[in-house]
């Protein structure tokens, strides 16, 4: 089967194509035929965030171009109603006249499916996607497989370059990024539920917004990860401990605002040392990575998880992903990561999640299909 996917949920917009066999497990393979990204994240990082109309008018000039790049040049040219093309992206008149000029030199594509994120995710940037994912369905008469984010981060965990990591259920997975921070589980493929979630800030939102405070580049993960490596090299010990917010506490729940609050007031009208930035920084990381350490041990422990998997930007973190491996190995549970540069947004891993609802026709018909900037994974147990 021959995917094409879109992904415009936050910052980045990315196009794959893959060709893809078998069902989830051991006789499933895939090949990439076309992977493209433009990242955002220069234009918002002088707003220390995502700007969501911003990012929508980004999607919409990056959309056709990245199609263009992944999809092999058919001779010929695609013929198609224009004033209902026209209705379907009203709202994206820029991706309109990029497209029509497109279509006009460029045949019809082998594809079996066009895979998009409907959510969840910025509204505004995801309805570029959805609106994009219709006009070419229609055009190319093509199904559409709407896919989950987060299920597509998932995935991308458990993939290797052409298949699958072979894994036990039931499995845990952790979700952790700039917009999210949930463990869920995951007793097969596709069947997740939520166990617990973040009551206020995901926890990468907290690395963007103490980076920020210390005056670190947006993103502020890797910023905050690089000097928290510097801080443990050097030795450097934070003068003052941070609090590891419901570490104790029974239930699978996190919070990271009172985290960030607690840095917030340690260097508010001050200005730090390099010194006392590397030792804040590593203990903030360390404090992050004790509480999602924590929790995920516990959930492991009271599911009986045989594995876990963590996807999503902040599972790019190499603290948090050394305390994981070593503390799983420790009681025997299998630990499974995304390649650090997989670990952030990407179309890959909403081919590679729609593949497998495609397998089980899980198609919507154009008309139907909405961003949904709050959708969930699985129930809240
Ligand atoms: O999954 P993602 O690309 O977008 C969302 O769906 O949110 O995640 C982006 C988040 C940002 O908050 C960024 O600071 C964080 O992932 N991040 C990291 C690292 N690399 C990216 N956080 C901690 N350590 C990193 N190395
Ligand atoms: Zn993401």
């Amino acid at each position: 089967m021959n995917i094409l996917s879109i992904e415009t949920s936050c910052d980045e917009t990315a196009i794959s194509l893959i060709k893809a066999h078998g069902a989830f497990g051991k006789d499933f393979s895939y090949e990439v035929l076309g992977n493209a990204l433009l990242s955002q994240v220069k234009i918002h990082s002088q707003y220390g965030g995502v700007f969501p109309n911003l990012a929508k008018r980004e999607h919409a000039k990056n959309l056709v171009p990245l199609l263009a790049q992944v999809i092999p040049t058919i001779s010929g040219t695609t013929s198609f109603d224009h004033e209902m093309l026209k209705t379907l992206l009203e709202r994206e008149p820029e991706l309109f006249d990029a497209l029509s000029l497109y279509l006009k030199e460029q045949g019809k594509p082998e594809l079996d499916a066009i895979a998009v994120t409907h959510g969840p995710g910025l509204e505004p940037a995801l309805w570029v996607g959805v609106n994009f994912a219709r006009a070419l369905s229609r055009v190319w008469n093509i199904p559409i497989v709407p896919v989950n984010h987060l299920e597509g981060h998932i995935a991308m965990g458990l993939a290797t370059t052409n298949a699958l990591k072979p894994i036990e259920f039931p499995a845990l997975a952790l979700l952790i990024s700039g917009g999210h921070t949930e463990l869920d589980l995951v007793e097969d493929w596709p069947s997740f539920k939520t166990i617990g979630e973040t009551r206020d800030d995901a926890v990468g939102e907290a690395f963007d917004k103490v980076a920020r405070m210390m005056e670190l580049p947006y993103p502020g993960g890797p910023a905050i990860s690089g000097l928290a490596q510097q801080a443990r090299e050097q030795n450097f010990e934070p003068a003052t401990k941070l609090p590891r917010p419901m570490l104790h506490e029974q239930n699978y729940d996190f919070s990271f605002s009172g985290l960030k609050t607690a840095v917030l007031r340690l260097v508010k009208d001050k200005s730090l040392s390099e010194h006392e930035k590397k030792a804040m920084a590593r203990e903030f990381e360390e404090a992050a990575a004790d509480v999602l350490v924590g929790k995920t041990l516990r959930a492991v422990e009271e599911c009986g998880a045989r594995t876990v998997v963590i996807g999503g930007g902040v599972s790019a973190n190499t603290w948090i992903r050394s305390r994981l491996n070593d503390e799983l190995e420790k009681i025997g549970c299998e630990f499974i990561a995304p390649e650090p540069e997989w670990s952030t947004d990407n179309a890959l891993m909403i081919a590679l999640a729609g593949y497998f609802r495609a397998l089980r026709n899980e198609f919507i018909e154009p008309a139907d299909l909405k961003a949904n900037g709050n959708l969930r994974l699985g129930v809240k147990v």
